[in-house]
């Protein structure tokens, strides 16, 4: 399983430095097998070798230069980040992101080697009109997108479900899933409202290799307890 944390903008760097000491904690105590990955924000960077990886939210596709600000690669190098988000859907419907840019970001990314956490999702009005749009709507995220690139995992994140405390049935969750299966041998996350109470049943489905967590990671031991049932269900 892979479990992420995403803090989005949350959390200062002493405060990501206590979570860290938990959480890297947990995973060496329990020695824990499956990918830890936490996503805090830029201040929270630290050069530090970790049991846990940690990638970034976002950086702009160049390896320096004039673009007030961005973080581009220099700046991810000098804390060894090999790890990036790219099309959540904040980014897309809140920063206004397009496909085209977002195309551009993986481009980059991937050819230095990145392992990329691509997420993809509907909005409400798009799973209203049923699988088929849902899956069209999903189709052209993936525009630009090398679904081959060996670092890939993706992450279908509803956007209806993100910090909303609604979620799709487990039922709809495996039919997105077993139809992005068809498409990437990558791994598939779920993420949208996952928490503490849901995490273990979302990860026991078909085709679905992990969580992308946003508030209730936030928590360092909720986030241990999900890492928890991921380990459990090994068993
Ligand atoms: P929530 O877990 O808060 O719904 O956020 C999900 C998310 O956007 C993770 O990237």
């Amino acid at each position: 399983m892979i479990l992420c944390a995403n803090f989005k903008a949350n959390k200062t760097r002493q405060e990501t430095r206590a979570y860290m000491a938990v959480v890297e904690s947990f995973v060496a105590v329990n020695e824990i097998e499956d990918t830890v990955i936490v996503f805090p924000p830029f201040t929270a960077l630290e050069h530090t070798p970790r049991n846990v990886l940690i990638g970034v939210q976002n950086a702009y596709p160049v390896s320096n230069g004039a673009f007030t600000g961005e973080i581009a690669l220099e700046q991810l190098e000098e804390f060894d980040i090999k790890t990036i988000l790219i099309g959540h859907s904040e980014r897309r419907h809140v920063l206004g992101e397009t496909q085209e840019q977002i195309a551009e970001k993986f481009r980059f990314f991937s050819e230095q080697g990145f392992a990329i956490v691509y997420c993809v999702g509907e909005p409400l009005t798009i799973r209203e009109q049923g699988n088929e749009a849902l899956m069209c709507y999903i189709d052209d995220q993936f525009v630009g997108i090398d679904l081959s690139y060996p670092d890939l995992i993706v992450a279908y994140e509803p956007v209806w479900a993100i910090g909303t405390g609604l979620t799709p049935s487990n039922k709809e969750i495996e039919a997105v899933h077993t139809a992005l299966r068809l498409k990437t041998t990558a791994p598939l996350l779920y993420g949208g409202s996952v928490k503490v109470d849901n995490a273990g049943e979302i990860m026991a489905l078909s085709n679905v290799d992990g969580v992308l967590v946003g508030s209730a990671s936030l928590s360092a031991n909720d986030f241990c307890e999900m890492i928890a049932q991921a380990a459990e269900l090994k068993q």
